[in-house]
């Protein structure tokens, strides 16, 4: 099972829209997938899930990421990194099952000029400490906001070409 996760929980994201865009394609290859976007998770989160504290609201979520085989992670640039809400979902997702030797795709995008480069490679580096091997060809989107439109679609050139190359790595890894 492949699951694209929109690593915020700020409504009316961008990065659900990339989300959207990734599940889209797949969708067109002929292979299923499902969003998880971080606005789902349970308002009291902090509470609710984290150190050994499992709800009734989280389970259904923490059962799709055990059932994940390949993970694709939409991750847009928060303060020079990736946005904090993230990290909590990993630090309650239950450890080994969650990520250990499974697979990830990663996508930075920013509103401003750098696509993530940092956030993308401060979550690597949480990846490899999970185990989860991480697909070399990382993307990252910068100006995001004049990027996609409103039909959830990207209309330069070269972010077409580089995101279906990765795309297509992503199936075949
Ligand atoms: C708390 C916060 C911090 C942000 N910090 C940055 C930043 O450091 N650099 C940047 O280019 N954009 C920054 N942005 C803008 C996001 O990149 C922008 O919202 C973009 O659309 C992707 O995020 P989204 O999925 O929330 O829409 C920030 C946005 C928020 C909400």
């Amino acid at each position: 099972m492949i699951t694209i996760i929109a690593g915020t929980n700020r409504k009316n994201s961008y990065s659900l829209k990339v989300a959207n865009y990734y599940q889209q394609q797949l969708d067109k290859k002929g292979l299923g997938s499902e969003i998880l976007s971080l606005e789902d998770l349970p308002d009291n989160f902090i509470v609710s899930d984290l150190y050994g504290a499992r709800s009734e609201a989280f389970q259904p979520i923490q059962n799709r990421i055990t059932a994940t085989t390949k993970f694709i992670f939409i991750i847009p640039e928060y303060n020079g990194s990736f946005p904090g809400v993230l990290k909590i979902l990993i630090d309650g997702c239950l450890f080994p099952d969650s990520f250990v030797g499974k697979k990830a795709a990663l996508v930075g995008i920013s509103s401003g000029k750098y696509g993530n480069i940092r956030g993308v490679e401060h979550f690597t580096g949480i990846c490899h400490y999970l185990q989860l091997h991480i697909l070399p060809i990382r993307i990252h989107i910068p100006y995001i906001k004049q990027e996609i439109n409103d039909d959830i679609t990207f209309h330069k050139e070269d972010t077409l070409k580089f995101t279906d190359q990765q795309i297509e790595a992503f199936i075949r890894f």
